[in-house]
């Protein structure tokens, strides 16, 4: 069989740039493709962070001419597991201080139109035969609305690759004014609802989702929610029309990052056969947040970005409660002000036993799926999520909302789950607050039944998320619309 070659085209990529878990799949998934023979290379923007993280590298094309766009070069570096990237290159779009996406004041950059136009514009230029750097993709798989143009460009582009575009969140659209559509020099009848027009804008994401000739989501349940009301947001109809070529593949997660056997974050390393480590984890995070130092009260553990979309609003409602169960929390994030500041308010009136860090905290993420007993996640909707894996692998039963990926990846704790060593969470449904807080107390009077509370946990740390079976899938998909 030839060679596959994908170009991955991503608005982030870790480590080097990561807001979320896009950053995450972009820093694994390519990996795990290069291990079973695709020849898969990155495209990401030349972010100030990205440049100044790159290391050895060449300029390996460059675009002067591309109509509506400012100058622009491609350098061409590597990431670990020899895993080639490109890096785009284009200082008047991205070469500033701040985010992928929004400024240091929190606003979505003005020019986002054009920065992820050139992005997705760049994808489909090495899409096509006449690919400057002499290796032609025989697929571009696109990543969420910024690189949601690919798929339009190659579409009306000569001699062009097929494309997949995945979906990892659909409330973000990166839908622009009508003008837009000129400005990025798209064909004017591209602008209807047969392509990229959704309530008078451009979208990107809908031209993605049109344009593209398959459609993957982070995992099969969010691939049906979706095709609905209220989850589809508004792009229901196009995506159940669109089922036949529509595909949910469960993100894995990078077992060498996240493994807590070599984690050299953690206060004391531990694995399946030796869990007593954990003990020690949760104390170093007590001590680190300022918690009370009780070994025996149970202790949950919160990483998220504070968003309605993470439902943790109904957390903050109930947190008093926990103290009364007793139970402490440890919380990292950052979002929304409102949220933040209900969080820190909550660490101010209960202090020793409510715990917040607002920020962007690698290390002490690490720390708080290692430390705490409990991870709660009661996300209104989650394509995926990945804390909840990181979770389960680290011996951290989650607390979760029964919705998207969380159901598809936790098994929630029942007499018959527990006996036939499926159980390995705690699920509720129906979003609000009394729920959430039923579920925190089972789980909470399950801790304190240390048999059963021990083989919850090996359960967890038994079950496998690696890649390797996730990057077989998006390979079958590869085939499949190349028709091999
Ligand atoms: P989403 O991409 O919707 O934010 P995921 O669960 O898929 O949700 O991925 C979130 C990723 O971002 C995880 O790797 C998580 O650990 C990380 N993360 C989120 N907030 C923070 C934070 N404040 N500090 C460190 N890591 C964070
Ligand atoms: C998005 C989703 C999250 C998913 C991640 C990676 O950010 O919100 O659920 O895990 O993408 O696919």
């Amino acid at each position: 069989m030839p060679e596959l070659k994908v170009l991955f085209a991503t608005s982030e990529v870790a480590p080097l740039v990561k807001t979320g878990g896009l950053g995450d799949v972009s820093g694994a998934l390519p990996a795990a493709l290069r291990a079973i023979g695709v020849d898969v290379r990155i495209l990401v923007p030349g972010y100030r962070q990205v440049i100044a993280q790159l290391g050895r590298h060449e300029t390996v094309a460059t675009f002067d001419t591309l109509p509506g766009f400012p100058p622009a070069r491609l350098l061409s570096g590597t990431m670990a597991h020899d895993v080639p990237l490109l890096v785009l290159d284009c200082p008047a779009l991205y070469q500033r201080d701040g985010g992928p996406y929004q400024g240091a004041s929190g606003h979505d950059w003005a020019d986002n139109a054009l920065r992820f136009g050139l992005l997705s514009k760049v994808a489909a230029v090495l899409g096509c035969n006449e690919s400057p750097l002499g290796w032609r993709p025989d697929l571009v798989h696109c990543n969420d609305w910024q690189t949601g143009l690919t798929p339009a460009y190659l579409h009306f582009a000569q001699g062009a690759a097929p494309s997949i575009l995945a979906i990892h969140n659909l409330l973000f659209q990166g839908n622009f004014p009508p003008e837009t559509v000129n400005e990025l020099h798209l064909p004017p009848s591209c602008f209807s609802i047969d392509g990229v027009e959704y309530y008078g804008k451009l979208s990107f994401l809908k031209a993605g989702l049109f344009y593209a000739d398959h459609i993957t989501t982070v995992s099969p349940n969010y691939a049906k929610e979706i095709q609905q009301e209220p989850l589809g947001f508004g792009m229901q109809g196009l995506l159940a029309m669109r089922r036949n070529k529509l595909t949910g593949i469960l993100n894995g997660i990078d077992t060498g990052e996240w493994n807590p056997a070599t984690d050299p974050h953690l206060a004391q390393k531990y694995s399946r056969a030796r869990m007593t480590g954990k003990a020690a984890n949760k104390q170093a995070l007590q001590s680190r947040m300022g918690l009370n130092l009780e070994p025996d009260v149970p202790l949950l553990g919160v990483v998220s970005r504070l968003t309605h979309q993470k439902g943790l609003d109904l957390l903050l409602e109930i947190a008093p409660l926990l103290t009364g169960l007793p139970a402490q929390l440890v919380m990292l994030g950052t979002g929304e002000a409102q949220m933040e500041a209900a969080a820190r308010d909550l660490s101010r009136r209960y202090p020793g036993q409510i715990g917040v860090h607002i920020g962007f905290s690698e290390d002490l993420s690490h720390q708080i799926e290692a430390g705490a007993d409990l991870f709660v996640m009661p996300s209104r909707f989650e394509p995926c999520g990945l804390n909840q894996l990181y979770s389960q692998r680290y011996g951290t039963p989650p607390i979760i909302h029964a919705t998207g990926g969380l159901a598809d990846s936790v098994v929630d704790c029942t007499p018959e789950t527990l006996k036939d060593g499926s159980a390995s969470g705690f699920a509720f449904h129906g979003m609000t607050a009394e729920n959430l807080y039923a579920a925190i107390q089972r789980a909470v009077g399950l801790y304190h039944d240390q048999a059963k509370w021990k083989a919850l946990r090996k359960n967890c740390m038994a079950k496998d998320f690696s890649w390797e079976r996730s990057a077989e899938a998006y390979r079958a998909v590869y085939l499949k619309v190349l028709g091999r």
